[in-house]
């Protein structure tokens, strides 16, 4: 079982309209998108899942600490080690 992996900045993004699947293990190869290595590696975690309505530019939440998942809050800059 592989630990998850988290960063210290969010991922900008230009995104597009649709269902989007936003890595929360930090492994996947795609980031900030699932790549499906959560469950390969046993993580027990999941992508957050959601439908994005416009398209624009999105910051893609790295430390999965934020209160708005997928998307930055800020957390990431109180967070210690950060
Ligand atoms: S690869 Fe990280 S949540 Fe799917």
């Amino acid at each position: 079982m592989a630990e998850a992996k988290h960063g210290t900045a969010p991922i900008v993004v230009e995104e597009t309209p649709g269902k989007k699947a936003y890595c929360q293990c930090g492994l996947s190869a795609r980031l900030p998108y699932c790549d499906g290595t959560h469950s390969r590696q046993g993580t027990g975690l999941a992508p957050v899942v959601v439908e994005v309505e416009s398209a624009g530019k999105r910051a893609v939440c790295q430390c999965h600490r934020s209160a708005s998942l997928p998307w930055c809050d800020g957390t990431h800059s109180r967070l210690a080690g950060c």
